[in-house]
């Protein structure tokens, strides 16, 4: 199914990928011949699958692990990165998540602050430390994860994490057009609603099935339905002439 030298002397980084979407964009980069530096998430000391720990040992990728709850993780990550990698032709950000569900009048400051500060911060700061290092690959990609929410509003309790992935993605597309003088195309995926821990934290059963009826393929998504997208944007000789676009993986759960 892979080409396994799709991604062969590239230098990829995959941010959020201790489980769920993450890991499998990173699992099919790997088997696409990159080199991975694997973000797993916020804390180091967790069982991670046997694929990984492979790739490691075959120094095919390096993990690292930062909390990006505050500008010093994102820092962290891209020292990391910098330090391992000179060029970086792919960056995935998709660390994220809505962290709860908070009523409008009930949300604090605090929670207000934590949300934008993952979603949205964050990708501007990994992307604006690592800009010198896409820069230097020469025809280097970014592919930013953003949300079926980010069009529709999302479902009550995520108003804010459903903005800030809007803002991902108008983000994205500026970038796209600033950043094409550099050979550098921006793009983002957009998941529905796919079964991830994510949903496991925020839908109830009776709202995950009342949704997987309203899909046309009558189906939630999978992280393998999703990946092989973020490696289309990717590789310039599958996608060379696409920039500044949000790919929706939902099934048909929004088509507009
Ligand atoms: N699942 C869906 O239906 C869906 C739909 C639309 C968009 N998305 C988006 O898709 C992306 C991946 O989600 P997923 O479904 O794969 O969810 P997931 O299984 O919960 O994975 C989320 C990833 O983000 C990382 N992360 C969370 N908080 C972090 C923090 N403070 N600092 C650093 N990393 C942090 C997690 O690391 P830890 O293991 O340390 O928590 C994990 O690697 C997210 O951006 C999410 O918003 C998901």
């Amino acid at each position: 199914m892979f080409n396994p030298k799709l991604f062969e002397n590239h230098n990829v980084v995959v941010t959020g990928a201790s489980r769920g979407i993450g890991l499998e964009v990173a699992r099919q980069f790997l088997d696409c011949g990159a080199r991975v530096a694997v973000h797993i998430g916020r804390s180091a000391d967790r069982a991670l699958p046997d694929f990984l720990l492979t790739a490691v040992e075959d120094r095919r990728a390096f993990l690292i692990a930062a909390d990006f709850a505050t500008s010093a993780g994102t820092r962290q990550l891209a020292d990391k990165v910098l330090g391992n990698f000179e060029r970086v032709h792919v960056l995935v950000n998709n660390a994220g998540t809505m962290i709860g569900r908070f009523p409008a009048d009930a949300l604090t400051d605090e929670q207000y602050e934590a949300i934008v500060q993952l979603n949205q911060t964050s990708v501007v700061e990994v992307t604006r430390a690592l800009l010198p290092a896409l820069r230097a690959a020469q025809g280097a990609a970014i592919v930013n994860t953003v949300s079926i929410s980010a069009l529709t509003g999302g479902s009550p309790g995520s108003a804010v994490y459903s903005a800030s992935k809007a803002f991902v993605a108008t983000y994205s597309k500026a970038l796209a057009r600033e950043l094409a003088p550099d050979g550098i195309r921006v793009n983002c995926v957009s998941p529905g609603t796919i079964e991830t821990d994510f949903h496991q934290r925020y839908s109830s059963p009776e709202k995950l099935e009342q949704t997987r009826k309203s899909i046309p393929l009558q189906r939630l998504g999978t992280a393998e339905d999703c990946a092989p997208t973020y490696l289309f944007l990717a590789a310039p000789l599958l996608s060379g002439y696409i920039t500044g676009q949000v790919l929706e993986i939902n099934g048909g759960q929004l088509i507009c």
